[in-house]
């Protein structure tokens, strides 16, 4: 007779005095298990054991399943344990219990990591002998099921909880930024208290997980509104880029920083956002920049030389359209200083604000112009002695770089004689 066998099923039997004993090699050989009478005493003592350790919670009561488990291979369920002694021999189930499951298969590869985990087993032997009688004789959907669902036990409460059925996800978490983000007054805490700071409490959750609302959840289907999902990020990110979060274009349309950041699976290296490339992160919504981006003219945005955020702050700010500095030409200001002046000769347009020429999201015209010269400069300048009238193509007044050919420094002169932008 084998030592596992006899660990395992045999001897619970042989201790309860049953008569009947299967020949234990032949059934471990089969990877089959013979039906031995069932014990109901060892069953009862084993359901009380199931709930005692809180497996209902995750595989149903009775073993019913119906658990929802996100991106997980078993029908993104929790599968439930009816007939689960089918496809094991006793030692192998008493195991898998023992040993708990801490990585759950993914259904879609790139997708996240199923939120429940199977916890390894805490309880005395003759406890888990139980429960494996239990499980065993799980051939029947419980007939009722009880609406009233017992209590969570205490092993699975307080500070911490989050490991005890999340220990996936928590494992996970320790590469994250924000693994050390515990509550200051708690020093002493570690990882798994952690995701309260963002979720909440988890007693109330643990308590009823399957009413989602006892945990603040960030995603599209969750109940709570944006600001109190915001509210748990903004209880520590208020200050710095996010002075002017409230009130600002984004926050005003109801966005949330989940909308562009992914805390527990960032997409990107670095700023924990949604997408790899931050400008696809803006383009999630704002599609005609994306189409601008593609125009002969551009800055380097294409080339990951600029970014959205070299101009704009999407957090908020005291400017106008979301600019990170104070007006428009401040903006420009930053990399192309030499267009502050001051100039002897200024021309009062540029002052006023680069987009009266300048497209800055990109133009199918040269160096970013909104229109094709010399319209651009005739947008403004219908008064001025010459050309107004129509040129012959090969005229010096439009030809290649048009009334620039003679006005050179359109941006300004500091020629004490430029004071018409020929040099
Ligand atoms: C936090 C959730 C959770 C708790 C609590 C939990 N399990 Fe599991 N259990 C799982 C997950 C997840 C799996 C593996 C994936 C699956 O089959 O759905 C699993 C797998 C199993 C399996 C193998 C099932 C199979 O089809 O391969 C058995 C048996 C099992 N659990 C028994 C128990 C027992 C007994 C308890 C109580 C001591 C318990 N589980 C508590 C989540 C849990
Ligand atoms: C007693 C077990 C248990 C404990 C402890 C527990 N959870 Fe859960 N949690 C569950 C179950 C079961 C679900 C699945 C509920 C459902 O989808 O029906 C779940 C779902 C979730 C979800 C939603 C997942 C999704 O797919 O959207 C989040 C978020 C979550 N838990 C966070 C936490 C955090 C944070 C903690 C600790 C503070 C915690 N849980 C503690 C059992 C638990
Ligand atoms: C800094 C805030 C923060 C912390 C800390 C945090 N989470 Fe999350 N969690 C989120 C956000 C935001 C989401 C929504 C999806 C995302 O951004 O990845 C989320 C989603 C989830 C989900 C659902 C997964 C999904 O893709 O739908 C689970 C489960 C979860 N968190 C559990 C935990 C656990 C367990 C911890 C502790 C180890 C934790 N979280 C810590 C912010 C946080
Ligand atoms: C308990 C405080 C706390 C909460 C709540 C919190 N964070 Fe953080 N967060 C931090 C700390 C600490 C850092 C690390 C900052 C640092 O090192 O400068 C951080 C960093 C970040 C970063 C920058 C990552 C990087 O690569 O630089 C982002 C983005 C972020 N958090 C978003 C969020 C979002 C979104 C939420 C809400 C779902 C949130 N945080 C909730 C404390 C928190
Ligand atoms: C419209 C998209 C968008 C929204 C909404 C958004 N962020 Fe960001 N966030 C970004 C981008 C893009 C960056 C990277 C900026 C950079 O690297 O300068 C960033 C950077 C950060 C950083 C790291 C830089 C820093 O400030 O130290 C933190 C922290 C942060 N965001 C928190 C939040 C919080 C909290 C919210 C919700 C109140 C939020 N974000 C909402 C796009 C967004
Ligand atoms: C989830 C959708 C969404 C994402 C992602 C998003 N935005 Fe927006 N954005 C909006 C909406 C909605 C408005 C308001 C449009 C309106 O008022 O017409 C807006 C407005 C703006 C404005 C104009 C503000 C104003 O005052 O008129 C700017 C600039 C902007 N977004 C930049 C960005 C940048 C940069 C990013 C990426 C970091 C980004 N957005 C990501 C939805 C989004
Ligand atoms: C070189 C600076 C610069 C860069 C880079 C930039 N923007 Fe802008 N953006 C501006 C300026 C300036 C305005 C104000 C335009 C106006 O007032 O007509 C603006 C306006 C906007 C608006 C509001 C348009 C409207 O008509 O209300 C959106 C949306 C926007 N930008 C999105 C983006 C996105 C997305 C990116 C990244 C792909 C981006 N911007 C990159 C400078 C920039
Ligand atoms: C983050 C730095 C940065 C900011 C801010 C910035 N630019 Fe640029 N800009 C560049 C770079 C880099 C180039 C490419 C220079 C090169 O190729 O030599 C460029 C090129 C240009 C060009 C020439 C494009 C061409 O096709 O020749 C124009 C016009 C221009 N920028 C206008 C603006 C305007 C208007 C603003 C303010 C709305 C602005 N820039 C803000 C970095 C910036
Ligand atoms: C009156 C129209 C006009 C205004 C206003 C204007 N520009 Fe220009 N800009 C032009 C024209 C035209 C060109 C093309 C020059 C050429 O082809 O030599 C140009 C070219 C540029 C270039 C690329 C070539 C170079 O000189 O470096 C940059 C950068 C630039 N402008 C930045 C700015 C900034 C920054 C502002 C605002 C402070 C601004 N422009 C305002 C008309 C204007
Ligand atoms: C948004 C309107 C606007 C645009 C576009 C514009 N200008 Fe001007 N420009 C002005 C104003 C206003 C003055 C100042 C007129 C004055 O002082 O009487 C001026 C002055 C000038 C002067 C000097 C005239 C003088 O009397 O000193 C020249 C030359 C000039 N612009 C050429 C151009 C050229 C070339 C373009 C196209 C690249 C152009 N401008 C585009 C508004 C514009
Ligand atoms: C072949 C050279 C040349 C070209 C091309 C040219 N200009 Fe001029 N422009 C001049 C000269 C020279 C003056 C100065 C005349 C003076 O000082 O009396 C001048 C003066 C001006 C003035 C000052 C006001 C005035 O009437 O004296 C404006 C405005 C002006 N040009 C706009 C333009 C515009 C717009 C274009 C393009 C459609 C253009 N110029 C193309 C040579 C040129």
């Amino acid at each position: 007779m084998s030592n596992r066998v006899k660990k395992g099923w045999l001897l619970l039997l042989v201790i309860l005095g049953i008569v009947f004993l299967p020949t234990g090699e032949a059934a471990a050989q089969q990877g089959q298990v013979t039906q031995p009478a069932p014990d109901r005493a060892a069953i009862d003592r084993g359901g009380v054991a199931y709930q005692k350790y809180g497996c209902f919670v995750c595989h149903g009561s009775g073993g019913a399943g119906g658990v929802r488990n996100k991106n997980a291979i078993t029908a993104e369920q929790v599968a439930g344990l009816i007939k689960v002694a089918e496809g094991y021999t006793i030692p192998e189930l008493r195991q898998k219990i023992l040993e708990g499951m801490l990585i759950i298969q993914k259904k879609d590869p790139k997708g996240p990591t199923p939120p429940l985990s199977m916890p390894s087993f805490r309880g005395s032997e003759e406890e888990l002998n139980d429960l494996v009688a239990y499980v065993v004789s799980l051939d029947t959907p419980p007939s009722v099921v009880s609406t009233t669902r017992p209590p969570v036990p205490a092993s699975m409460l307080g500070k911490g909880n989050c490991r005890v059925c999340h220990a996936a996800v928590v494992k996970q978490f320790e590469s994250n930024i924000h693994a050390k983000a515990w509550p200051e007054e708690d020093s002493r805490s570690d990882i798994a208290t952690t995701c309260a700071v963002c979720h909440g409490d988890g007693d109330r959750h643990a308590q009823n997980p399957s009413d989602l609302r006892t945990i603040i959840r960030f995603n599209d289907v969750s109940s709570a509104s944006a600001h109190d999902k915001n509210a748990a990020c903004l209880a520590c990110h208020e200050r710095g880029l996010r002075f002017s979060w409230r009130g600002s274009a984004h926050e005003s349309r109801d966005m949330v920083c989940a909308d562009c950041h992914k805390i527990m699976a960032p997409a990107s290296d670095r700023r924990l956002l949604a997408k790899q490339q931050e400008m696809e992160v803006c383009f999630q919504c704002h599609q005609v920049r994306r189409a601008q981006l593609q125009r002969t003219s551009h800055m380097p945005l294409r080339e990951a030389k600029v970014t959205c955020t070299d101009c704009h702050n999407p957090h908020g700010t005291t400017a106008e359209k979301l600019l990170s500095a104070d007006s428009v030409n401040e903006t420009c200001y930053k990399c192309h200083a030499e267009k502050r002046g001051p100039f002897l000769w200024e021309h009062p347009p540029v002052a006023e604000s680069c987009l009266n020429c300048h497209e800055p999201h990109g133009s199918n015209h040269a160096s970013l112009l909104k229109s094709e010269r010399p319209r651009l400069c005739q947008r403004c300048h219908i008064e001025a002695r010459h050309p107004t009238t129509p040129q012959p193509v090969a005229s010096r007044f439009v030809f290649n770089r048009s009334c620039q050919n003679c006005h050179s420094q359109i941006h300004g002169s500091n020629h004490p004689s430029g004071v018409r932008f020929q040099r």
